[in-house]
């Protein structure tokens, strides 16, 4: 499964609204939950749909509704709670886990902290959310937890994406599919996504 990067002029000009330094927290949020959206529309094409029975004003009709009952969302925290509202607008009765991950800013291994996930959720397809993807470290964490949860469907949906990132997913977990809405050139020394947006959890919470 080759990771699926968003190609849309529409995303481009919200991307470049989001990297900009002088973009701040409201709109910064605003942009990161709508990408999430587009990233939702575009993880959702395989959903699965149900025959319904409707009446529009003129006739009677077979129409097709979501399962909603099908997906679990999984913001990695604290950032990727900064994507839920865009899935949520457009999935409300989606179920949500929380997984609490900061990455050690000197080994870059992420540390975990908090855990909580639906308890029906290996019956679900999860969407771990994250708009970061940099060492790839936090993701696999995260993908492994939800694996032993004995999830068989899993996609990790991000903003930005580092090759270094994507590449661990793909070995280790090639059967994650990947959404990302631009595949950037690669991390600096610090970690730090290149070009990127900088540290995505300060600027969703402005907490720098
Ligand atoms: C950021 C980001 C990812 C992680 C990505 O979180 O939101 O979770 O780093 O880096 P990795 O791919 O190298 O693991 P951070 O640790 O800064 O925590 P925060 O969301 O609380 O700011
Ligand atoms: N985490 C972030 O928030 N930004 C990066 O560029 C890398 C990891």
């Amino acid at each position: 499964m080759k990771a699926k990067i968003l190609n849309h002029p529409l995303i481009e000009h919200k991307l470049a609204i989001l990297r900009d330094k002088k973009t701040g927290t409201k709109e910064f949020r605003e942009i990161a939950s709508e990408i999430a959206m587009f990233l939702c529309y575009e993880a959702t094409r395989d959903a699965r749909l149900e025959e319904v029975e409707i009446e529009t004003p003129i006739e009677k009709m077979k129409a097709k509704k979501l399962d909603e009952d099908q997906y679990a969302f999984v913001p990695i925290l604290r950032a990727g709670t900064g994507m839920l509202d865009g899935l949520t607008n457009v999935i409300p009765n989606a179920k949500i886990g929380h997984i609490g991950l900061y990455r050690n800013e000197e080994t870059l291994e992420p540390v975990k902290y908090y855990y909580k996930v639906p308890k029906d959720i290996q019956n679900r397809e999860v969407m771990i959310l994250d708009p970061m993807l940099a060492t790839g470290g936090s993701a696999l964490d995260a993908i492994s937890m939800i694996k032993k949860e004995g999830v068989k469907k899993i996609k990790f949906l991000c903003i930005i994406a580092a090759p270094e990132g994507i590449a661990r997913i793909e070995k280790e977990y090639p059967d994650v599919e990947i959404y990302a809405a631009a595949l950037d050139r690669e991390l600096n020394d610090k970690g730090y996504i290149m070009p990127g947006l900088g540290d995505a959890g300060d600027r969703i919470f402005g907490t720098k």
